[in-house]
């Protein structure tokens, strides 16, 4: 029976009794859900598991999703997407240092079918910096004004790689993010108010750099609302810094947080990560 302790957060928590290296049973599954629902994130400590085993454990809570970026696979395990700067070429999303801003996403919102949770397992972490941070995007919704929720909920979002990729490019360690150049520069509107599929409750669903545009605004007023956006909805009070330690793997919910690495020392420490993505299964609504 697993046992759930919650953070001193608004959102996460830690599993215990768990061992993700074994195919959970239908109780247990179920046991996870509900517990993803409630914390948003869950962080499941001292795991030792193999590539296959990540890959069978993910693959019990749904379809996993591969990454666009191919040469970020693992070889003979490409359901996993290879993160940091150990291996084949620097895969980084973080900042270069704490005076850059962050890039703040929930995963996939810019593809046809987005990621409804992710399971991010560290391999090996540095002493400082390259933590994660989750933003409870209910809270977000929950505290803006009355007439800013009605605003909030009429806009139409438009998501895309090039944001990412113009994001990368200004960081001074984008130069060496070979694999950023991969990605197509589709575009993907969504609602920026969306309904949870399973507890109906509203949330924000943006990013601070893969969101581009708003559906019929001028594109420096949408970046400015954008920006304003994100320092209300990514505030400290709705936060959960989760801080690694190897062997650690951490579930988390896209369609209720979005999340954002802090920078590390690329050239001098190493940090291996792997995620696997669980594909959306819910249409992404609008709420009402
Ligand atoms: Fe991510």
């Amino acid at each position: 029976m697993i046992t759930i302790e919650k953070t001193d957060s608004v959102i996460g928590a830690r599993v215990h009794n768990l061992s993700l290296a074994d195919i959970p049973d239908a109780g247990t599954v179920n046991d996870i859900e509900a517990a993803l629902e409630i914390h948003g994130i869950l962080i499941f400590p001292e795991q030792e598991i193999t590539p296959q085993q990540m890959i069978d454990f993910s693959s019990t809570l749904g379809d996993l999703e591969l990454t666009e970026l191919e040469a970020a696979r693992l070889e003979n395990h490409e359901e996993i997407f290879v993160v940091g700067n150990v291996g084949k070429g620097l895969v980084s999303f973080s900042p270069d240092n704490d005076e850059q801003e962050l890039e703040w996403h929930s995963d996939h919102i810019h593809h046809e079918v987005a990621a409804r949770a992710s399971l991010l397992y560290a391999k090996e972490v540095p002493d400082v910096g390259g933590d994660t941070l989750f933003a409870c995007m209910y809270h977000a919704y929950d505290t803006l004004p009355e007439d800013e929720k009605r605003r909030c909920e009429k806009l139409e979002m438009i998501h895309c790689a090039s944001g990412l990729d113009h994001y990368l490019e200004k960081q001074k360690l984008g130069g060496s993010n070979s694999l950023s150049g991969e990605r197509q520069h589709k575009k993907v509107v969504r609602p920026l108010v969306r309904a949870h599929p399973l507890t109906g409750r509203p949330g924000l669903y943006f990013g601070n750099q893969v969101t581009i545009g708003i559906v019929g605004w001028d594109q420096n007023e949408a970046k400015a609302f954008i920006r304003d956006l994100t320092k209300h909805a990514c505030q400290l009070g709705f936060q959960y810094r989760h801080k690694w330690t190897a062997k650690d793997a951490v579930l988390w919910d896209n369609r209720r947080v979005i999340h954002a690495g802090t920078p590390y020392d690329v050239k001098n420490t190493r940090r291996l990560m792997y995620r696997t993505t669980l594909r959306e299964t819910a249409p992404i609504r609008s709420i009402g």
